[in-house]
């Protein structure tokens, strides 16, 4: 795929005509960043916007004790690095590849050109939104479940995020490391292992390979 079609799989671009997509292949880089590369640290100036193409990103922040705590993870599609560019304030968050990761990037002054476009900046708004609405369930998540309910409610959401429908109704979805759940919502990663035992042996999970099913079930309970 050239620049214009790669450009073309991401959704904020999709509604772009044929002359901006062109000057906006001119402008994009490309950047392959291995598993666990740093794209940036929170707290850095930003120059520049990202949109991925292939692999995904963890987008972090650290708590006081040092610990790491993800606040998403991103996929093929999305895009991160708008926040520093639109307010002129330090990174928000650290981005990190979750696996080896294929980026399209925009220095600051294009990012801040096509934004003004009014196909962009109202595909922009919608998906800030919906980070929002997201942002609220997660505190809604943390502050009002107790650990057990945290670690079920995390599964759903991943479940409902990145998950499958089988024939049969239940939901199948990357089985996600223990520490990844943990640094969701705040726990340990031994309380994520008991937690998840104790629900595979009420028959409300199990695991499949590389995948973890939801029972039939788990959404009524959970969700
Ligand atoms: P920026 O602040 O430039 O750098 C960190 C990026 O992480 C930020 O822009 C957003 O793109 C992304 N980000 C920060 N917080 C969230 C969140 N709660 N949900 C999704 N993405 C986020």
């Amino acid at each position: 795929m050239d620049e214009r079609e790669l450009l073309r799989t991401v959704p904020i671009f999709s509604e772009l005509d044929e002359g901006d997509i062109t000057s906006l292949a001119q402008l994009a880089t490309r950047r392959h960043c291995a598993k666990d590369t740093v794209v940036f640290f929170e707290n850095e100036e930003g120059d520049s916007f990202f949109m991925i193409l292939e692999g995904r990103i963890r987008v972090t922040i650290l708590g006081d004790d040092g610990r790491e705590i993800i606040l998403t993870m991103l996929g093929p599609g999305d895009f991160f690095g708008e926040m520093a560019l639109l307010d002129n304030e330090p990174r928000s968050a650290t981005a990190i590849a979750a696996e080896d990761t294929e980026l399209l990037c925009l220095h600051r002054n294009d990012f801040q050109k096509v934004a003004t476009k009014r196909s962009i900046t109202a595909a922009l708004i919608k998906v800030l939104t919906q980070r929002l609405r997201r942002a609220n369930h997660q505190i809604q998540t943390l502050a009002l479940l107790d650990v057990y309910g945290r670690v079920a409610r995390v599964i759903l959401d991943m479940a409902k995020e990145e998950g499958r429908r089988l024939k049969d109704g239940r939901i199948a979805f990357r089985r996600a490391t223990h520490q990844e759940i943990a640094n969701r919502i705040g726990t340990t990663r031994e309380t994520v292992t008991r937690m998840l035992k104790d629900l595979e042996r009420q028959g409300m999970i199990s695991v499949d390979g590389r995948e973890i099913v939801l029972g039939p079930d788990f959404e009524k309970a959970f969700d």
